[in-house]
Parts: C-alpha cells; structure tokens; sequence
C-alpha cells in the first residue's frame, strides 16, 4: 500500500476517533488519525471530562479541609487557596494523558496526521496540504457547546465551559445558565471554592433527562451546599462590562424582566455537532437538521466508505458511547461484528454527592406503560457510608413486575459513578434484581447499598 493510502482514516482524534484508530490498528488495519488541536485526546481529556474531574478533586478536597476534616479530629489551621498551583496540577494531569494516546498510537502504529481534515471524495481527505487516500473514512469530529442567541462568549467574562476551566480568579459572583451536567459540577467547583453561584434554568426542574427523584434529590442537595437556582427562567440577555457582567432574565413563560449583576457568567445550554470545515455536504453525506451526521445501525452514513461516530451522531454526548462506538466500527471494517448496547450506557454526574443512572428512568417506565417495582435504599443506612460521614443519598432499582428482570438503576451517593458499573454489568448479562440480591458484596461496602436496593424489590431489605 503506497505511504499515503490506509484502509482506514479517522478524522478527529477524540475518545471516539483515537480509540477507533487504535482498535482498528489491533486489528491489523493501516491507520491514519488526523487531529486539528495542539494534542490528542480531544475535547474530553483537553477541555472536558479529566480537567473539570480534575478540578472537581482539588475542589471537593479544599471543601472537605475547610469543612469536615475538624469533624474527625484533624485541625489544619487556616485552609488556604492556591488557585495557579491547582489549576498547573490540572493541566499536568491532562498533559500526561494527551502525552499518553501520543504514545498509544507509537505503540499501535497509528499514523498521526496534524492539521484540519477535510473530506474531498469518497476515499480521499486533504489534511495540511496533503491528500490521504482511504478505503474507509470515520467521521469523529465531536462536539462545540451551543451558543446562546445574542450573548457572546468572551471566555474571560462570559465563558463556555473551556473558559470556566480556566478562570484566574473566583469570581465572587458566578452565574451558570443551564442546570445540566455541565452547569452543576462545574458549578459546584466554583461554588466550592467560595463563588456565590447561580444557576439559571429555563425549564422547572434541574437534568431534565435524569431520573426525577434523583433529579429532585441533587437539586435539594446541591442548595444545601449553597448553589442557588432560578428555575422556569430564561436569559434574556448578557452584556460583558468593564467590572462584570449586566444579565436580564426573565420567567419563561413571559412576565418582568430583572437584571442580575455577576463577574462571570458560564452558559452551559447544550452542545452541538461539529462538523464546520470537514466540507460533507460537498462530499454527498447527509445531515440533519440539528448538525448531527446521519448513520444507519452499523455507523455508515449514506456514502458507502464513510462512517461516523461519537459526539458528531445521536445518542448521548458521553466519552464512554463514543469510544464504544469507536470499537465496533474498527470491528465492523475488519470484517467482524461490532455493536453497541444503547440500553445499557451508563451516566454520570461528579457532583457531591455523585449521581450515577444506567437504563430507563421511571418516568420512561411509566410512560411506556411498563409495569415494575422499585427498591430503594438510604445510605444513612449503610455501614461503610456512616464510617465515611457520608450518608447524604439512595440507591433505586427499577424490575419488571412480571420477569424481575433489572430495567434501571438510579443511584445518588458516595461513589455512585463507581457503583454504577455493577448496575451496568447485570443488565448486560440480563440479570434479575434477585441475581443482584443473592450475590454477595463484601462489608462494609458502599455496595451493599444496591445488593439492600435489590433485596428491596422484593420487600425483603434487611437494614431498612
Ligand atoms: P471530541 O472529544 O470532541 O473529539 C473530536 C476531535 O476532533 C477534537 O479533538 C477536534 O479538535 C477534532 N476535529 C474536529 N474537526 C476536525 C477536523 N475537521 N479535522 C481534524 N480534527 C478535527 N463525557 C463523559 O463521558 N464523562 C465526563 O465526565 C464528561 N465531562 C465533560 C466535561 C465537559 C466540560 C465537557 C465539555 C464534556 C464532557 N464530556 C464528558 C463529554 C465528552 O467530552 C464527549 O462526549 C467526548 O469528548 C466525545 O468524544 P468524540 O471523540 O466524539 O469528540
Ligand atoms: P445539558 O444538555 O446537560 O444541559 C443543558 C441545560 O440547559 C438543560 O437543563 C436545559 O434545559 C438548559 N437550557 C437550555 N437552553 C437554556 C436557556 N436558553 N436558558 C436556560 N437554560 C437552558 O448540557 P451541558 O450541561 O451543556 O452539557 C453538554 C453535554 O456534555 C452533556 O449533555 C453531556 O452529554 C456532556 N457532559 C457530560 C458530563 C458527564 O458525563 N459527567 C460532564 C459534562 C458534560
């Protein structure tokens, strides 16, 4: 194969198209990767899910020295911020990772092309001047947050979630719009170290895609911690000026407008496909109208040699279905069978408490007039979170009333994001909330929580 031929070419070096490059390469593909940024990694290690989980760590752990630390017997004097040390750790953790699938595609012999890619034909992409020719090509260009009509972002004052990453300061009065996953733990940084934080949301309930009691719960949690929200209320307006930020808001439905004065505003109201400069439509692939890459069930857009994953198609804009998907379309062009289980992605928000979902919500059972039981159980109940002094939180299974078969599971709690994967691991292999039950989990355990959530199914929890 000449040197600028590859059976496959990622365009996008992102959790879906680095992971894509590398499975593929596993499977003894010639691989070319192009990525337009500085680093690989994409948006997910360089300006979302490690350096806001980053900040998220330094965060809690400042909040727990000012806080809890006394609780235990351990005085630590005045607890002080230093905000550039804390932001230079963030950024060696993210340097060392992106340095990390640098040294994956060494590894797997990944060829790295850096530059803007753009689709020219069927089986050719230009990348920095350059024409790769491509039996197939994998469109993993990502996402970009969603602008708010009228509001510019500064990414001083008025910042995306990139700006809000990388704030020099605390601002003393932060104003978040949108009570989504991206507002909340970003959010909870600020607030955590010492930002008055508001948070504005147009609908009347904060995640709307969440299950409602976990939902209900968090919001009631995270204004206890001292966020405040301003739900059923759209933005109509943010102005940066020489001190601050001059916002009007106004309820949803209509009524009297009222300003709010901030020193920074983050907008955190979605993401949407990128897929500016790729030149698709010149090359015959369809998208739609929200900007998302159309696909069929096994990632192949309507052009025979181009495919399309992660955050650029539908389904959750989540790091983990992305690099799944970035897997079985490797296995689907190495002539194998690559898929992915949509009923089965588990989702995580890294507040504090964490709050973890996999499968169907209640309000999804309930309108899809499925009948089930549900067993809850309290962490206040739970041994291992009374040792911790964290016991703010539930674990809900949703089973089919008929079969017991595990349909959902909604967990809010100390360490819920890791306690999620047993949930996700079950309903993988079909299990009934009884299997859950009957399995034994070690103690004490924050785990325990989901086998006494299981055995709750039944009514038959035995520390509650
Ligand atoms: P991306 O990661 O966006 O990667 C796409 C890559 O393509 C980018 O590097 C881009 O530079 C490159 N590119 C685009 N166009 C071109 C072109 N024409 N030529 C060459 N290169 C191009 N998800 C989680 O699961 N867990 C989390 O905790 C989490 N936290 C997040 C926190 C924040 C603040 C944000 C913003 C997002 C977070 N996400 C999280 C979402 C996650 O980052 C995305 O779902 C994930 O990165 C999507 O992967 P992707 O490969 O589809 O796209
Ligand atoms: P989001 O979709 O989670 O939440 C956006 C919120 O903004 C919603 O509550 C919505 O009702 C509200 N909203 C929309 N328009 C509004 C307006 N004009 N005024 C006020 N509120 C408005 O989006 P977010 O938080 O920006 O995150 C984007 C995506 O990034 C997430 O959906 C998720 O896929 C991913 N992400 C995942 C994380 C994780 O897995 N832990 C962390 C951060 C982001």
């Amino acid at each position: 194969m000449a040197e600028d031929s590859f059976d496959v070419v990622v365009v996008g070096g992102g959790p879906g198209g680095y992971v894509c490059a590398i499975r593929a390469a596993q499977l003894g593909l010639k691989v070319a990767c192009i990525e337009k940024g500085a680093t690989l990694g994409g948006t997910c290690l360089n300006v979302g899910c490690i350096p806001s989980k980053a900040l998220l760590q330094s965060s809690e752990l400042y909040a727990q020295a000012s806080h809890d630390l006394a609780g235990h017997g351990i005085g630590v004097g005045d607890v002080r911020l230093d905000l550039a040390t804390m932001m230079a750790r963030k950024l060696k953790v993210v340097d060392d990772l992106t340095k990390g699938i640098a040294g994956l595609f060494k590894k797997n012999k990944v060829t790295h092309l850096a530059g803007l890619g753009r689709v020219v034909g069927k089986h050719q992409v230009t990348v920095a001047g350059q024409t790769v020719n491509a039996r197939a090509i994998v469109i993993a260009t990502g996402s970009e947050p969603m602008p708010l009509k009228g509001i510019t972002i500064d990414e001083k004052k008025i910042v995306s979630s990139t700006g809000a990453l990388a704030f020099g300061a605390v601002p003393k009065r932060l104003v978040v719009v949108g009570a989504g996953i991206i507002g909340l733990e970003l959010g909870s940084v600020w607030r955590r170290l010492g930002s008055e934080v508001t948070v504005v949301e147009f609908l009347d309930r904060i995640v709307p895609a969440m299950d409602g009691e976990l939902a209900k719960h968090l919001h009631r949690t995270l204004q206890r911690q001292g966020l405040a929200f301003r739900l059923g209320t759209k933005v109509a307006s943010a102005e940066a000026r020489k001190n601050g930020v001059t916002l009007t808001v106004e309820p949803a439905q209509g009524g009297e407008p009222e300003v709010i004065n901030a020193d920074a505003v983050l907008v955190a109201i979605g993401r949407r496909p990128l897929t500016e400069g790729l030149d698709l439509i010149d090359a015959g692939v369809v998208v739609d109208n929200a900007g998302l890459v159309v696909i069929d069930d096994h990632f192949r857009t309507n052009v025979d040699s181009i495919y399309a994953i992660g955050d650029v198609v539908r389904g959750p804009m989540l790091a983990h279905k992305a690099e799944d998907e970035g897997i079985a379309v490797a296995e689907v062009l190495a002539g194998q069978a690559g898929h992915v289980n949509y009923d089965v992605i588990p989702g995580v928000i890294y507040t504090h408490p964490e709050a973890a979902s996999v499968g169907k919500t209640e309000e999804e059972l309930k309108a899809g007039g499925v009948e089930y039981r549900a067993g809850k159980f309290s962490f206040l109940a739970n041994s291992r979170g009374r040792t911790y002094g964290q016991t703010d939180g539930f674990a809900k299974i949703l089973a089919d009333r008929t079969t017991d078969r595990v349909l959902g599971v909604h967990v809010i709690g100390p360490a819920a994001g890791e306690l999620i994967a047993e949930a996700a691991v079950a309903m993988e292999f079909g299990a009934a909330a009884e299997d859950i039950a009957r399995t034994c989990h070690a103690h004490p355990t924050f785990s325990e929580a989901i086998k006494e959530a299981a055995l709750a199914v039944a009514g038959r929890a035995i520390h509650s």
